[in-house]
């Protein structure tokens, strides 16, 4: 988590430094202290008086005088912070970094610096694949500077590819896993001797050989939740759907492909102390997937999807009386009505808990690195803040060792 940690920002320049006013301003509702230093060729994209009144802090460059000379000096600058933030660090301040170049108070800061350095590149896709770049690059990873993005997409001078800088929410979720982790607040083997079951991903339901229906979860925060677990001395047992996520250390994956596959593995695991429904399940499958790879024959024809319901897999093992686990989580996934679709879920599917959220495209949830969820009890509802799935993880498995602790579930 980011509370109380401090950033120095190092604001490069590139088109992308408009997007350092978000960072700043997402950074700061974490609870983190933002302290800017810009190069000549930021101003031309961003104004000292935008990062100042957002960072609550002046904004030091080139023109810093004899008294910030004095009383906070370039060494002190970067001693002062947890980690340097580049970000945009153009082709510029990205060759000055590989050879050492010390010939402004950004440069000098990174070179003098002994804390960790992150580095968000962003610049014109054929910058940042010419081998001067790239070889730059490899040269700072050796260093052991971090690398954030860049990401592929539209860039501002017309072209498409690598180059654009990786989202605040991205750089929030970087800076958060190098800075401590949100397990720093959860240790200790409280889920020792616990097994916590968690359905994570979409499932892939086929239609024939080749082609499938599935949606666009990524499992990351399933996932999430199953690296808190584990850490905590859980047995975790994650039943994921396809995704492109590595297993979290100390957990054990289950890899399947459809819903009902889904629930036999989840069947087969039980019972459980825990079981968490966080997996995207499509709700239906093909009345009958083909066996041959359904052709297109020419005349127009369009193949009619017959569809069947597939068994909802969190409702079958909250309401099954022989093997219910202690305490059963359901996710909800909402476009409306987020909180008050929850609590008929939790109704209707039996669980003890909901966790909604809403993954309107606009929240950028389904495949995000962040959420914003409702724990929905009996007891009520919790609105909780904008957070790192990671965060969302941690405070969610929080809640379950408290449980656990008051000795509500056995
Ligand atoms: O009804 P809805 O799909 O919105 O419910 C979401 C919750 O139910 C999630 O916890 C999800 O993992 C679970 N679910 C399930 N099996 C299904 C459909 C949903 O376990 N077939």
């Amino acid at each position: 988590m980011l509370a109380g940690k401090r950033i120095l920002l190092i604001v490069g320049g590139g088109i992308a430094a408009y997007k350092c006013l978000e960072l700043i301003r997402r950074l700061r509702e974490r609870e983190a202290s933002v302290r800017v230093i810009m190069t000549a060729a930021a101003k031309q994209f961003v104004t000292p008086l935008s990062l100042a009144s957002l960072s609550g802090d002046k904004v030091y460059d080139d023109m810093f005088d004899l008294t910030d000379e004095t009383e906070i000096g370039h060494i002190q600058l970067s001693r002062d912070a947890d980690i340097l933030m580049v970000a945009p660090a153009t082709a510029d301040l990205m060759a000055k970094m590989a050879t050492g170049q010390c010939s402004d108070l950004a440069t000098t800061c990174l070179l003098a610096t002994d804390k960790p350095v992150m580095i968000a590149p962003a610049m014109n896709v054929r910058m940042w694949e010419h081998a001067a770049t790239q070889r730059n690059l490899e040269i700072l990873r050796s260093d052991g500077v971090h690398v954030v993005g860049p990401n592929e997409g539209d860039m501002a001078c017309g072209e498409y590819g690598p180059g654009r800088l990786a989202e605040p929410a991205e750089i929030i979720e970087a800076l958060s896993a190098r800075l401590g982790s949100p397990l720093d607040d959860l240790e200790g083997p409280r889920l020792a001797g616990k097994t916590i079951l968690i359905t994570a991903g979409p499932t892939q339901e086929p239609i024939d050989p080749v082609r499938y229906i599935a949606n666009r979860s990524s499992g990351k925060q399933g996932y999430a939740i199953g690296a808190v677990a584990a850490n905590l001395g859980a047995r975790v047992i994650i039943v994921s759907g396809p995704t492109r996520l590595d297993p979290p250390p100390g957990a054990e994956v289950i890899p399947v492909e459809t819903a009902e596959e889904m629930l036999k593995a989840v069947q087969d695991e039980m019972p459980v102390d825990v079981g968490i429904f966080a997996a995207a399940v499509s709700d239906w499958r093909t009345a009958g997937a083909s066996e041959q790879k359904i052709k297109k024959d020419g005349s127009g024809h369009v193949p009619a999807l017959e569809l069947t319901e597939n068994p909802d897999i969190l409702a079958t093992i909250a309401k099954d009386k022989k093997n219910r686990p202690g305490l059963v989580i359901g996710f909800a996934a909402e476009t409306e009505n987020v909180v008050e679709n929850a609590k008929a879920k939790l109704e209707r599917k039996g669980c003890d808990w909901v966790v909604a959220n809403d993954v309107s495209p606009s929240t950028g949830v389904m495949g995000g690195d962040e959420n914003t969820v409702h724990l929905v009890t009996s007891d009520g509802v919790e609105n909780w803040p904008q957070m790192a799935k990671s965060d969302v993880a941690a405070r969610l498995v929080d809640r379950i060792c408290n449980e656990l602790d008051e000795g509500v579930w056995t």
